[in-house]
């Protein structure tokens, strides 16, 4: 065997990527059940798990499954779940009264949570498409969705979730101010330690269309976000949004969707050093799900990819509706 003329690379790549052991010695990421955020639907009932059509394999859960679920879990070292009501139609007002009852479906899932499964943390969302007759994030008044009037609503909301005993709030709902006027009604309550992960880069996305489903918001809702959550366009715009929400008081920012949004991660996680967190939405998981049903992608590699991608990206960790099939696969290092 005579060696190929010069010039001959000195390097060769291929030898890190010989085997298995090789690959995983060198790699730069990784994955672990303590960067993952599992969002959980709940509904009324007692003991229901309520198919989400447009999610297979996600269920609305009623509180004591949730607890179940919470256990489960917490045993796997989730960190935290972040829990969204499917809240009775009968509930949902143009006043959203129902954001900020200290007995709706959210606060009464989190305090029977903490309770029974004291070491997981709990993550509430702040806004009101959830209670919103209107479908909206924001109050609806003849046709517009009002900023300042929904500031009002939102402060009474994230206070309830506080006295419920949420660790972390996650205002969603993009109207401006939201974050300082949050942090300073938490300050004044005696709730200084209730951390706020602010969904600071918040696109007008198609990828929420199966979340809507699940929550039960999508008859409501009357024309697009676009007034308030961001432009697919933009970017430097993210940077800004993320710095503001900082400096008024959030201690984490997130990017969302996920996959689409990949350079967002990157940059915001880059440029604010602050804990950047992703949220692979109900349409990319919807979207993986569709097509490995159809044997067109392998569904558990795609999964995973998925996911390493946002870690290289420079995430802190990932809102995932696979949290907790991948935490339990990593736990259990014989099945993968
Ligand atoms: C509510 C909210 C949405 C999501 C999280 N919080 C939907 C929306 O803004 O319309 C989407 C999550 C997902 O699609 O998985 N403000």
């Amino acid at each position: 065997m005579t060696t190929p003329p010069a010039p001959f690379p000195m390097g060769r790549p291929r030898r890190l990527r010989q085997s298995d052991w090789m690959r995983r010695m060198v790699a730069q990421t990784q994955l672990s059940p303590s960067d993952l955020i599992w969002p959980i639907f709940i509904c009324e009932g007692e003991n229901v798990e309520e198919p989400v059509a447009s999610m297979p394999g996600v269920n609305r859960l009623s509180i004591d499954r949730a607890i179940v679920a919470a256990n489960e879990a917490a045993n796997v070292e989730i960190p935290v779940i972040a829990l969204f009501p499917n809240t009775p139609e009968n509930l949902k007002t143009s006043d959203c009264e129902e954001a900020y009852n200290p007995d709706n479906l959210v606060n009464r899932a989190t305090r029977a949570i903490k309770a029974a499964v004291p070491d997981i943390g709990i993550m509430l969302d702040v806004a009101l498409d959830p209670y919103n007759a209107d479908g909206h994030d924001g109050l609806v008044r003849d046709g517009e969705v009002m900023n300042d009037e929904t500031l009002m609503i939102l402060e009474r909301q994230a206070l309830s979730h506080a006295e419920a005993g949420a660790d972390i709030l996650g205002p969603s709902d993009m109207m401006d101010g939201r974050i300082g006027m949050i942090r300073r009604a938490l300050e004044q309550n005696d709730f200084p330690n209730v951390s706020i992960m602010a969904y600071s880069a918040k696109y007008a996305s198609a990828f929420y269309g199966p979340f809507r489903d699940a929550v039960g918001a999508t008859g409501a809702l009357k024309g697009d976000k676009k007034t308030y959550q961001m432009d697919p366009a933009n970017s430097d715009e993210a940077l800004r949004m993320a710095l503001r929400d900082l400096d008024e008081g959030a201690d984490m920012v997130m990017v969302k969707p996920g996959m689409p949004y990949l350079d967002l991660c990157s940059r915001v996680s880059r440029e604010t050093g602050a804990p950047t967190f992703a949220y692979q939405v109900s349409g990319e998981y919807a979207m993986i799900e569709a097509a490995a049903a159809n044997g067109w992608i392998d569904r558990d590699s795609a999964i995973a990819e998925s996911l390493l991608g946002f870690k290289r990206a420079g995430c802190t960790g990932i809102l995932t509706y696979y949290a907790m099939e991948i935490a339990q696969k990593l736990s259990d290092p014989m099945s993968i």
